[in-house]
C-alpha cells in the first residue's frame, strides 16, 4: 500500500516534469539533442554484459516512449556509440526499424535520430560502447589494489551518459530504470539503485531505481567488492583492501542523514550505501543516487575529510531531488549541495570546524576568479556548446554557496531554512533553471520580507562576474590563530601542531610566503614528515609549494604521487604548476606519459590540454 502510494506520488511528479519541460526548460539545454517536447522516455531498461576482454558493454536499452504532438521520431545522444540496429514495438512483436547517426561534434557526440512510427510504445536499441567510451574507466588487474579482478566503473556527469547509454542525455528529463547485468561470476555490479548486500557473487545482477532521475545520475561499477553496513540503511561497498577503513572512516554518515532529515526533510532514496572506488576516479565523489562513489583519498584515518561524504549526501536534497535543468545551471546543483554540505558539517561537528571549511573553500574560490576569464565567474554561466567539463571551476560551488549565507544572514537562519526545506518539497523529482529558480524566491522569499534584499541585488549574484561588495567573506578564528603561529615560526619560533586538523595544516601551507626560504622547507619538512604525509589533501598542498620553490626533496614523491592518484583536483593544479617552466614541463611530460595508462579519460583530457596545449 505504501509503496502503491509513493508510486502515484513520483508518478505525479513525472507528469509535473513533462508539464514544465512543455514551458521550456528544456529548450535551454545546448548539450543535448533530445527534444523533450516531441518525444520523453519516462523509463529505460538495460540489458548490459560487461565484457572486460573487450573493454565494452554490450546489450540493448529499451525505452517508453511518450509523444507530446505527433513527432514521428526520437533524438538521442550517442558518443562512440556502435549502433547494430533499432527496433520497435509493434503489435506485440520487435520490428525493426530505420536510424540515422548524425556527424560528429566534437563536445555533444553524434545525434541518433531513430523513426519510431506514430503508434510504438517502445523502442529498443542494440549497442556496445567503444573501450574508450569517456564515461567509462576500465582497469586490468594488475591496476587495482587486489591484483586479481579488474574493476570497472562509470562517471556519467555531466555529458558521459551518452558514452555508454544511447539516451535524452539532459538533466531536464527524469526517468526510472531497471537493468539487467551479466558480468564474471566472482565479480559484483553496482549501480546507483537498489543494490542488494547478498555475498552472492553469480555475475548475474538485477537491479531497479524506482524513482524517477536525470540521466547523469545513472551510474555502474562492477568488481571485486565487498560489502560492510554501517546501519541499517547505510553500507560501504568496496575491495577487501580498504573496506574496513572505510567503514570506521564514514561511521557519522547515519548521523548527518538524521540532521539533514531535521533540516530539508526525509530522505527519499530508501539506503544509502557509499561505494569506494580505485585511486583513479577522476572526482572526490559523485552523488550516484542511493550509492556515492567516492575516492579512496579521502580515506586519511582520522575523519578530517567527510566533509566530502556530507557533500555527496547532501546532493539527495540538493541535486538528485531537485535537479538542475541544463549545465549552465550547474550552481543549482552544486551551491546548493555546497551549502547544505556545511550546514552538515555544523550540526555534527560545530561551528568552529564548519567555518575552516567555508574559509577554505573561499580562498580556493579567489584563485578560481583570479585565474579564470570574467564571463565563466558568472553563476548561471555562457557554456554556449563548450563542455562543461572544460569549465568546472569553484564558482558554481562557493560563489553559488555564499550567494545562499548571503540569503541566510538577510533573512535570518529560521526564514532562510523554512524556505529551503519547502523548495526542496516544492520541487521534489524536478528539474528547475536559474530562470525558474529566480521566480521562485522572488515569490517565497523576497516578496513576503519586503526591503531585505532586492532583485537588482539577486540578479547581481546570478548574472554578474565576481563578487558583490557585499559578500561574506567567510573567515576562522582557527585560521587565524594559524596564521599567528606562522609569524613566530617564520622568525625561528616553534609550532604547535598537537591539535591541528587537516584543516590547519592546509590553511597553514596555503599560507605560506612564497619566498619561503629554503631552510625554512627543509625544517617544516623535518618536524613534521610534509613530504610523507599520506594525507593526500595536506600532501598535495606541500607538493604545490614545493614545486613553485624548486624543493628537490619532494620530487620523489610528487612523481610517486601522479602516478597513483588520479583525482583531477589533486592531479591538475600539480600538472598546471609543473607546465610553468621548461625543464618542469619536460620533467612533467615523462610522468605523465607514465601515468596515463591508469587514468581515467576526464583526467587525461584536462591534463593533455594543460601539458600539451598546442595540440588543441
Ligand atoms: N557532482 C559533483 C561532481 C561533478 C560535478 C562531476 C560536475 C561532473 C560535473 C560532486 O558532487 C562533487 O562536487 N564532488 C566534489 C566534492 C567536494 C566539493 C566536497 C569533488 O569531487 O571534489
Ligand atoms: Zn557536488
Amino acid at each position: 500500500m505504501a509503496i502503491k502510494q509513493q508510486f502515484l506520488q513520483w508518478a505525479t511528479a513525472a507528469t509535473l516534469v513533462a508539464s514544465t519541460a512543455t514551458q521550456g526548460a528544456w529548450a535551454e539545454d545546448a548539450h543535448s539533442y533530445a527534444k523533450l517536447d516531441e518525444v520523453s522516455t519516462p523509463h529505460l531498461e538495460l540489458d548490459l554484459t560487461i565484457d572486460f576482454d573487450n573493454k565494452q558493454l554490450v546489450g540493448t536499452a529499451t525505452y517508453d516512449l511518450v509523444r507530446h504532438g505527433d513527432a514521428d521520431t526520437l533524438h538521442l545522444d550517442t558518443r562512440d556509440l556502435t549502433i547494430e540496429k533499432t527496433e520497435l514495438w509493434v503489435d506485440n512483436a520487435w520490428q525493426e526499424t530505420a536510424y540515422q547517426l548524425g556527424d560528429t561534434h566534437e563536445t555533444l557526440g553524434q545525434e541518433l535520430t531513430i523513426s519510431i512510427g506514430d503508434s510504438a510504445e517502445k523502442v529498443r536499441i542494440h549497442y556496445a560502447t567503444a573501450p574508450t567510451a569517456s564515461g567509462l574507466q576500465w582497469l586490468t588487474p594488475e591496476q587495482t589494489a587486489g591484483k586479481e579482478h579488474p574493476f570497472m566503473f562509470s562517471q556519467s556527469q555531466p555529458i558521459h551518459s551518452r558514452s555508454w547509454i544511447p539516451i535524452q542525455d539532459t538533466p531536464a528529463l527524469r526517468l526510472t530504470y531497471n537493468a539487467t547485468l551479466h558480468t564474471e561470476p566472482g565479480l559484483l555490479a553496482v549501480m546507483s539503485a537498489n543494490n542488494s548486500l547478498s555475498d552472492e557473487r553469480s555475475g548475474e545482477y538485477q537491479l531497479s531505481m524506482p524513482q524517477p532521475i536525470s540521466p547523469y545520475l545513472i551510474a555502474i561499477a562492477a568488481g571485486d567488492l565487498e560489502v560492510k553496513s554501517i546501519s541499517d540503511n547505510v553500507a560501504v561497498f568496496a575491495e577487501s583492501y580498504i573496506i574496513d577503513d572505510a567503514v570506521w572512516e564514514w561511521a557519522d554518515t547515519p548521523a548527518m542523514i538524521t540532521a539533514t532529515e531535521a533540516m530539508y526533510g526525509p530522505y527519499r532514496w530508501d539506503r544509502y550505501d557509499l561505494l569506494v572506488l580505485p585511486p583513479s576516479f577522476p572526482y572526490g565523489g559523485m552523488e550516484n543516487p542511493r550509492l556515492s562513489f567516492i575516492t579512496p583519498t579521502v580515506v586519511s584515518g582520522d575523519r578530517t575529510l567527510i566533509n566530502l561524504i556530507a557533500h555527496e549526501l547532501a546532493h539527495s536534497w540538493s541535486g538528485n531531488l531537485v535537479t538542475n535543468a541544463s549545465w549552465r545551471d550547474l550552481w543549482i546543483n552544486e551551491g546548493f549541495t555546497s551549502y547544505v554540505e556545511n550546514r552538515i558539517m555544523e550540526a555534527l561537528f560545530g561551528e568552529r570546524r564548519a567555518r575552516m571549511e567555508l574559509a577554505l573553500g573561499y580562498q580556493d574560490l579567489l584563485e578560481d576568479m583570479q585565474r579564470l576569464a570574467p564571463q565563466d565567474t558568472v553563476l548561471n554561466i555562457e557554456l554556449g556548446t563548450r563542455h562543461p567539463d572544460d569549465v568546472f571551476s569553484n564558482v558554481p560551488y562557493v560563489k553559488g554557496q555564499l550567494f545562499l549565507v548571503y540569503l541566510e544572514e538577510k533573512f535570518g537562519r529560521e526564514t532562510f531554512d523554512a524556505f529551503l526545506r519547502q523548495y526542496f518539497d516544492d520541487f521534489a523529482f524536478q528539474s528547475i533553471s536559474t530562470k525558474q529558480f529566480k521566480e521562485y524566491l522572488a515569490r517565497n522569499l523576497l516578496a513576503k520580507h519586503a526591503n531585505v534584499v532586492s532583485m537588482d541585488k539577486i540578479n547581481e549574484w546570478i548574472h554578474q562576474p565576481g563578487l558583490p561588495a557585499d559578500a561574506p567573506k567567510p573567515e576562522s578564528d582557527a585560521f587565524a590563530q594559524v596564521e599567528k603561529q606562522m609569524q613566530r615560526w617564520l622568525k625561528g619560533g616553534q609550532l604547535q601542531t598537537a591539535d591541528w586538523t587537516t584543516h590547519e595544516w592546509l590553511h597553514f601551507i596555503n599560507s605560506l610566503p612564497l619566498d619561503i626560504s629554503s631552510v625554512n622547507m627543509e625544517r617544516l619538512d623535518k618536524e613534521y614528515g610534509l613530504t610523507a604525509s599520506q594525507n593526500a589533501e595536506i600532501a598535495h598542498a606541500w607538493l604545490r609549494l614545493s614545486i613553485v620553490k624548486n624543493y628537490e626533496p619532494a620530487r620523489d614523491r610528487l612523481r610517486n604521487y601522479l602516478l597513483t592518484i588520479g583525482r583531477n583536483k589533486l592531479v591538475s593544479p600539480l600538472y598546471r604548476e609543473l607546465a610553468r617552466t621548461s625543464d618542469n614541463l619536460k620533467w612533467a611530460r615523462e610522468v605523465y606519459q607514465q601515468a596515463k595508462p591508469g587514468y581515467h579519460p576526464l583526467t587525461q583530457t584536462v591534463n593533455e590540454a594543460l601539458l600539451y596545449p598546442d595540440n588543441d
